[in-house]
């Protein structure tokens, strides 16, 4: 969603915040823009569209300044137009701020604010924030100051950074909600809302929390809470390497990302597996193990594709730990008042660590007293510091949308999970030995997958002009299946549905013509017959079955248009699998059309409003 970069020193401006934005074009995003202090006065850019827009805008300006800001704004209030774009400067501009979240009492500051004289130019809420802070910022206040008493009158969420031409060595940012980084240099500070975004010149960084507020100046950081009190926060260093967060040959970070999960699923297990104890180590989860060992109901919340792995969870933790888990859209979680008392234990799972609905869950159940147990990717993310303990993917930085390796660590991170749990509980020796021994050859069989890239490619020349797919699976893969279904709609924009297998008859076999793909997972494994008999149901109706199966079952050959392979593994394990072709499927499929898969229209990254 929104980006937001800040700088303050004496390097070239522009390059720095037109680089910083573009590190942060994968989150989303439908206008960019930036503001630089100088000549007393504040020169803004704006462009709907691209960033390739904005930088043809900034081509013949020299900024000059040595403080600026930029942004990358994903719309929520008002259409994503130029004058909607952020920077917004208050109405006598002496003040330009970027802020990400919503302001949700704007109108009525607005309201009050024309009252006052002042004029509003955009359909935004942040023009009001920007506007009450010129209203406080009078002789003898200072930036900080109208900064700090503007947001003890805003109602919502926000990350913001400020600067003014009336103290032209400072940008004042703050916290709320959304976000914000701070990057520390020689000479030279940034703020960002995303470590991406400032990667290449700094891995020193120290993050805001909630309430707080910091102040930058070219020597200086200076972190506040919105009341004003200081605090002390340690300055960590990032462990990312630049590499990780470029294309490396490939020519889509969704590409690379497929193809790298060989490698990712390894570093998700590294040094976490116990072979000579058939079980799992998670040091994250020990300061409150016992909570989640001794829990009678587990709940699991996460949004998209986090949701997708959090149902698998489900499948595991009650075959193996027998434990009673339901698994609920962070959405609907924190609104719903669900059920929880001191026997249960909650999972998020988040690959961002900062999704809004999933950050808000996580507040519902520690409010009513439960322990919160997190599976996140990014290190350092809101979700991660605010779970009582929890367990990093290290699936390195994602930045296709389209999240890919961060599905395959998240179920691989689910499955040690279960073996810990299972081996304390009633799990045999040789049951736990037989899962660890199939973890330790899934990245093998992944590279086996990846080679069929080829193969899946023709297919998707066959079916890339298709209106809709039916995607289905039984068990473990059925979330396979919505899993499927999602990535082929968020990157190629076909209609897609997932579905169990056997619900088909009540609804979706309606749909099935000889137009219709139908992508079936029909591993070898306890439902195998029963699926065969769906694609019979299938083909009776003259769908086109592309099939996902087991290698060496030649005799489903016979029953589908096209058969993907996936090597033999244990029956929990198999959607780590079989999930990899769905991911070239729609890969695949979104490239024939032209779609832009690395930032697919609409959709964002990391979604840090509700
Ligand atoms: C967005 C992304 C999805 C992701 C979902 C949850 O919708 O586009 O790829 O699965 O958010 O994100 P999270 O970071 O919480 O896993």
């Amino acid at each position: 969603m929104c980006g937001i970069i800040g700088y303050i020193g004496n390097k070239d401006i522009t390059s720095i915040l037109l680089n910083g934005l573009k590190r942060m074009e994968y989150r989303g995003y439908d206008s960019a823009g930036v503001a630089v202090v100088e000549n007393g006065g504040i020169s803004i850019r704006k462009k709907p569209g691209k960033l390739m827009e904005l930088e043809s805008a900034v081509e013949d300006v020299r900024f000059t300044g040595q403080i600026g800001i930029g942004h990358t704004r994903w719309a929520t209030h008002g259409e994503p137009n130029e004058r909607n774009a952020h920077p917004h400067t208050s109405f006598r501009r002496r003040i330009a701020l970027i802020h990400n979240g919503i302001i949700e009492n704007y109108s009525d500051i607005k309201k009050e604010l024309e009252g006052k004289g002042y004029e509003f130019h955009t359909d935004t809420d942040t023009e009001a924030l920007a506007n009450l802070i010129e209203e406080f910022y009078s002789d003898g206040t200072s930036l900080e100051e109208a900064v700090r008493l503007a947001l003890s009158q805003v109602q919502g969420t926000y990350g913001i950074a400020v600067v003014s031409p009336g103290e032209p060595d400072k940008i004042v940012c703050a916290r709320q909600g959304s976000p914000i980084v701070i990057g520390i240099g020689d000479d030279e500070n940034f703020v960002a809302s995303d470590v991406m975004a400032i990667l290449d010149h700094t891995k020193q960084v120290s993050y805001l929390d909630d309430g707080e507020m910091a102040i930058l100046t070219r020597q200086d950081v200076e972190i506040k809470t919105i009341e004003n009190e200081r605090v002390d926060r340690e300055v960590e260093e990032i462990a990312y390497d630049l590499e990780r967060i470029n294309k490396g040959g490939y020519d889509h970070f969704m590409l690379k990302e497929i193809m790298e999960q060989p490698q990712t699923v390894r570093d998700t297990m590294r040094g976490r597996l116990l072979p000579d104890e058939g079980t799992a180590r998670l040091g994250g989860l020990a300061m409150d193990f016992e909570s989640l060992l001794y829990a009678r109901r587990i709940l699991i919340t996460a949004c998209g594709t986090s949701w997708h792995a959090a149902l698998i969870g489900e499948y595991l933790f009650e075959e193996f730990v027998r434990v009673p888990v339901e698994v609920e859209y962070a959405s609907e979680f924190r609104y719903r008042d669900p059920v929880l008392d001191n026997d249960c234990a909650v999972i998020v799972i988040s690959q961002s660590g900062e999704t809004a609905d999933t950050l808000a869950a996580l507040r519902e159940a520690r409010r009513k007293g439960v322990k919160v147990f997190g599976i996140c990717n990014v290190v350092g993310s809101t979700i991660a510091r605010e779970t009582d303990a929890g367990v990093y993917l290290h699936a390195g930085p994602e930045i296709g949308v389209a999240s890919t390796k961060a599905f395959t660590s998240q179920v691989t991170l689910l499955t040690l999970i279960t073996l810990l749990l299972a081996r304390m509980r009633s799990m045999s020796f040789n049951k736990g030995a037989e899962i660890v021994r199939g973890l330790q050859q899934v990245p093998d069989k992944i590279e086996k997958i990846l080679k069929a890239a080829g193969q899946i490619r023709d297919i998707a020349e066959q079916y890339h002009t298709a209106s809709n797919f039916l995607y289905l699976g039984r068990g473990y893969n059925f979330p396979v299946a919505l899993e499927g279904a999602l990535k082929l709609k968020e990157i190629s924009y076909i209609h897609a549905e997932g579905y169990p297998a056997a619900e088909m008859k009540h609804g979706p076999i309606a749909l099935i013509d000889e137009n219709m793909p139908v992508v079936v997972i029909a591993t070898q494994d306890s439902s195998y017959e029963k699926i065969i008999s769906n694609i019979e149901e299938v083909r009776a109706r003259k769908g086109r079955v592309i099939a996902i199966a087991t290698e060496g079952d030649e005799a489903i050959k016979e029953r589908a248009d096209h058969v993907i392979y996936v090597p033999q593994t244990l029956e929990c394990l198999t959607p780590i699998l079989t999930s990899i072709p769905l991911q070239l499927l729609a890969y695949y499929i979104a490239i024939l059309r032209g779609c832009d898969v690395d930032q697919p229209r609409n959709l964002a990254k990391s979604v840090t409003v509700e």
